[in-house]
């Protein structure tokens, strides 16, 4: 037994009584695990080989503390790892289970799913079956792009279920979240300690005007997973504040990685759609933002959201696909059996959509010509007597392809829209700003 394992009483607990279990990776050579468990499980233990888990890690109360149930609460980081590397963990007595660093910048090679409005598998059955099928499929890691457990809604118990359910994949796949509006318009029945307590981010950033609780820190966050920067955004404030800072941070990070040879692709993501037919419509003044920052930065491809319980993809609009996924296993869809939408047929920047549970399959890779691309699919989940597609659980809609960035807009032309902005309030796409900074 390691000294400190006694002192910690890591070997002293009953056997896999934490729950709870998840993990982020924080840099190219740390991750952070969270859990809930006993006093004496307040460590784990971790190593390259299975079995030989040689590594002991340390973990203290997050800050701030989750409020869903007593806990305890924990979280372990862990730095110093090999990168692009397996390890071996366990907690307490528990089962083994895996956590890998990124891969190495510019490498390619992974599988990332996306989805949104979960909740919990007893609230919402199809929630549960939904993370048993991402699962099965292996991941490396999931996109939560919020509206996470509906505890505002459905009471604290939810909250942790919810944690329990994602353990059908958070155990081995790391969870990176987004903020949704039910993490923190409800502050009567919920509020952001219990998920900003959760989880430690990469690159952590605080957003103006953020909520009280929980206030401040890790609004939204940033990460570079080989070739890809993925950079989430943030819940909007009433002054509108957060996003026109984060349009402002998010500038210089497109910047840096438009000029990074090992960054192919820049992908954003958060709770709110700039595009969307569903019952919630696209918010304009994040359309306005991300319209402009696809006309400046070419890499820039992909926007994924949720808000709107359905699948939608777009057409490249200012050379971004944007993606809502909030069919993460609430009820989706709208209420008039005609029509699910608010508009039908669909606008002409709708490329697909439909009202289905289910979850966004994203497939890195680069080809030996050293070309890179991203494969993407709707997987379907669980039926529902809303959907408006007939799918079995498991299978593919709506595959596409993203095979590499499109062209900016030439300094001439970005000089002449900036002056319009700026006087005018004319943005990328000819619109009055809704909301000028
Ligand atoms: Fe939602
Ligand atoms: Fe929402």
């Amino acid at each position: 037994m390691p000294p400190l394992a006694a002192a910690v009483g890591l070997l002293c607990g009953p056997a896999g009584a934490a729950d709870e279990i998840h993990w982020t990776f924080t840099g190219p050579a740390a991750v952070t695990v969270d859990w809930r468990g006993t006093p004496e499980e307040n460590a784990l233990r971790y190593g390259t080989e299975p079995g030989n888990l040689a590594g002991l890690a340390v973990a203290a109360p997050p800050t701030p503390l989750p409020f869903s149930s007593a806990g305890p609460f924990w979280e372990a980081r862990i730095g110093g790892l090999l990168e692009d590397t397996v390890y071996f963990y366990s907690i307490g007595n528990g089962p083994e289970h895996r956590f890998r660093t990124p891969p190495l910048r510019g490498g390619s090679g992974f599988v990332v799913f996306a989805e949104g409005d979960m909740g919990d598998a007893v609230t919402y059955p199809r929630m549960g079956l939904l993370q048993d099928l991402i699962g099965a499929e292996h991941p490396d890691f999931i996109l939560a792009v919020g509206d996470l457990t509906y505890g505002n809604e459905h009471g604290q118990d939810a909250v942790d279920r919810h944690f329990n359910d994602v353990m059908a994949w958070s155990r081995d796949a790391a969870y990176m979240p987004a903020w949704g509006n039910h993490e923190w318009e409800d502050p009567e029945h919920d509020d952001p300690r219990n998920y900003k307590g959760r989880f430690d981010l990469p690159n952590p950033r605080t957003s103006p005007d953020a909520p009280a609780a929980g206030c401040c820190g890790e609004d939204w966050y940033w990460f570079d997973y080989g070739n890809v920067r993925f950079i989430a955004y943030p819940e909007p404030s009433s002054s509108g504040a957060s996003w026109t800072e984060w349009a402002t941070q998010a500038r210089m990070l497109m910047t840096d990685a438009e000029a990074d040879p090992d960054v192919d692709f820049i992908v954003t993501f958060g709770h709110r759609p700039a595009y969307s037919s569903g019952h919630h419509v696209g918010s304009s003044t994040l359309r306005d933002i991300m319209d402009d920052l696809g006309a400046r930065y070419g890499k820039y491809v992909l926007n994924i959201a949720g808000h709107s319980h359905d699948y939608e993809r777009t057409s490249p609009q200012n050379g971004i696909v944007h993606i809502t996924v909030g069919t993460g296993g609430t009820g989706v869809g709208g209420d008039d059996a005609a029509c699910r939408w608010t508009t039908c047929p669909p606008p002409s920047w709708s490329a697909w959509r439909a009202v289905r549970t289910g979850a966004l399959r994203l497939a890195f890779s680069t080809a030996p010509d050293g070309k890179a691309r991203i494969d993407g699919a709707f997987v379907c989940g669980p039926a529902s007597l809303r959907d408006d597609v007939t799918c079995t659980a498991g299978q593919s809609l709506d595959t596409f392809s993203i095979e590499h960035g499109h062209t900016p807009q030439s300094a001439i032309g970005r000089i002449f829209r900036d002056l319009m902005f700026r006087i005018f309030g004319i943005t990328a796409n000819g619109r009055r700003a809704a909301n000028r900074p």
